[in-house]
This record gives C-alpha cells, structure tokens and sequence, in this order.
C-alpha cells in the first residue's frame, strides 16, 4: 500500500471484522474480530462448539458470509472470493483423502486441480513428500496409511500451491503424543519458510507450545487475546493452590494483601493468584491463615499455565460441558 508517496507494509494478512454466523437460531459466531499478522502463527484455543470450525470454513470460503468483513491477503472475501481460495491452503478437522489414491497421486491431483505445470508439480510434490517424511510411501494407497500419516499427507496437500495462508482446523486432534510433537515440528518448518499459519486447537498445549498469538474462543466469542506470555503472565508471577479448613475464611484475608491480585474457588480448595514470587510469599501466607484460626491441608505452588488462563477467562475447565458464563474483562489485545 502506498501512501503519500511512502511505501507501507501491509502487515496483517488477515483481518476480521464483526463476524457473525448462523445455523438457522443458532448463533455460532457472535460478533467476532481479530487480526492475523503476515508471517505468524496464531491460534483459535476454545472448547467443542466455541465456533471455530464455523470460522475457519467462512474464511476458507465453504461457508457463505452473512455478516461482518474479512480480507485475507488484501482480497476482500464478498467481492474476490476466487482471489481469497489462490492464497490460501487448508487442512480439515475430518480427514478427506481419496482412499483409492496413493500419496503421490494426492498431491499431483491437487497440483493438477490449481493448474501447476507439470514439472513445478513433480518438484512440489518431492519437496513436500521429504517435509512430512512420507518418500517411503509414495506409492502406497491412502487407505493403507496410519492416522498421523494421513494428517501428515493432509498438510503437504494443503502446502502444495504454496499458499499465503495455511489454516489447519485441529492440526493433531486425535493423533498419538509423539505424531503431534512431529506435527508441531512441521508447523515451525512450514512457518520458517514464510507461511503464516491459522489453526484451531482445543488442546491448550499446542496452542501455548505453537503460537505466536491465540485467541480464546468460547460460545462463538473472542474471550481474551493475546501472547502466550502475556495471557499466563496476566494470571500473576505465581499460582498458589490452597485446601484448607476454612476456604471463605481464608479467601477473606488473603484477598485483602496487596501481593495477591485475585482468589478464586476451585473444587475443594482456593486458588491464589499472586503478584509477586511465590516461594517467598508462601511462609506469609501461611502464617497469616494460622493468625487466623485457619488450618491448611494442602499447598501447591506452580506457574500460571495455559489451563489456568482458560479457566480463568471461561470460569470451567475445558473438559466440563457446562454452559455457565462468567462475564470478564477483555484484555488489551492489539
Ligand atoms: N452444519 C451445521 N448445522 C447446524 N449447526 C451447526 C453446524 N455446524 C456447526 N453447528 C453448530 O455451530 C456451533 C459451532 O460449531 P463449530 O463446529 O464451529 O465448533 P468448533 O469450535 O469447531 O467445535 P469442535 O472443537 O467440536 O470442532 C455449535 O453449536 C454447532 O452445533
Ligand atoms: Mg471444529
């Protein structure tokens, strides 16, 4: 973009406007924003039914847009669709692979599909076989393939036009520990390159282990934005998890210190949220509840993790299916 005679650097390749989406009554994207910065990878982190999936297939184009605007690559997605689709690549939630097809001709049909000329293709098709070590199986049908080969061959489809934009919907949903580890290596690889990457996770390890930036998604909204730090780092220095004989009683006196930002009810216990280094605040803590009349049963000191930034945000873990809401604060965001 040019500007006065200044070249600008158009940095977000995909931006989202007020998102809205229905299945008939139900709402399954509310009101949605966000920006994806060229060159990084960011995250959807949210439970089943958040609206991810739902997002994901509007911006891919399999969805029609009813409300809101989105621009992917500088194409608006109303007037340019066809534009939107050469920029981009995907990689579904549900596996698509023709079972009656090898692994090569998978890739050589998707060439074929985008109009790549025969000799780019068979490079391609080399290169991306090599990425996701899958040269063994060249000619080996799909159907004879294991699930954490078939995602990998699912992603090498998705990179075959070279695209702007790779969108993953659950990248390893499914898939053993040690194929997801390889996958997020491949991820990496593929954004080293210069692919910007957009997935969907419901698994807060990848999401805090992947991405440059995630936003938290929950009843078709963006609940809280930002760095993998930054959103732990909003939770305080330190997590301080508490049983005791008197939980009210403790959560009374504790949430008046100046070193505590906030005390939350967990199952049989409190959880601290502290501003300050843990191990040295502990001792006080402790004596304080003695002052008090208060015995404490249990005490575990840990660093806020990407699980306590979802229960913090959503008010229940995310393998509860209950529907409760709590209302929070947005955090900054960009
Ligand atoms: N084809 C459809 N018809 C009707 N409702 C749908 C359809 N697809 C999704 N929904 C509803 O829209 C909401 C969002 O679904 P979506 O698939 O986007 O969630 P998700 O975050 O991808 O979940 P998951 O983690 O299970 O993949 C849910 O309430 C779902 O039931
Ligand atoms: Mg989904």
């Amino acid at each position: 973009m040019e500007q006065n005679g200044v070249l600008i650097l158009e940095d977000n390749i995909i931006e989202v406007n007020n998102l809205e989406y229905f299945f008939d009554e139900i709402k399954a994207v509310d009101d949605i924003s966000f920006k994806v910065r060229k060159g990084e990878i960011f995250s959807f982190l949210g439970p089943n039914g958040a609206g991810k999936s739902t997002v994901i297939n509007i911006l891919t184009t399999l969805l029609p847009m009813q409300k809101g605007r989105v621009t992917i690559a500088g194409h608006d997605l109303r007037t340019e669709p066809e534009k939107v689709r050469e920029s981009i690549g995907i990689v579904f939630q549900e596996l698509t692979l023709d079972r009656d097809m090898t692994v090569q001709e998978i890739l050589e049909y998707h060439g074929r599909l985008y109009s790549m000329p025969k000799t780019q293709r068979q490079a391609r098709v080399d290169e991306l076989l090599s990425l996701v070590e899958l040269e063994a199986k060249r000619n080996v049908l799909t159907r004879h393939l294991s699930g954490g080969m078939k995602r990998r061959l699912e992603i090498a489809r998705g990179l075959m036009t070279r695209p702007k934009v790779l969108f993953m919907d659950e990248p390893t949903i499914g898939l053993d520990p040690q194929t997801r580890i390889r996958i997020w290596e491949y991820v990496r690889d593929i954004n080293r390159q210069g692919t910007t990457i957009f997935l969907t996770t419901h698994y807060m390890d990848e999401a805090d282990q992947l991405s440059d930036y995630i936003s938290i998604v929950d009843h078709g909204q963006i609940i809280a934005t930002g760095k993998p730090w930054e959103l732990k780092n909003a939770l305080g220095q330190d997590i301080i998890y508490l049983e005791t004989s008197d939980n009210q009683g403790a959560s009374n006196i504790l949430e008046g210190l100046d070193t505590v930002r906030g005390v939350r009810d967990k199952s049989k216990g409190i959880i601290v949220m502290v501003n300050v280094d843990g191990t040295h605040l502990l001792p006080e803590i402790m004596e304080k509840l003695q002052k008090g009349g208060i015995k404490i049963r249990v005490v575990n000191l840990k660093k806020p993790s990407m699980d306590d930034v979802f229960v913090h945000y959503t008010g229940r873990e995310l393998r509860d299916t209950g529907t409760e809401k709590t209302v929070v604060v947005k955090p900054g965001g960009r």
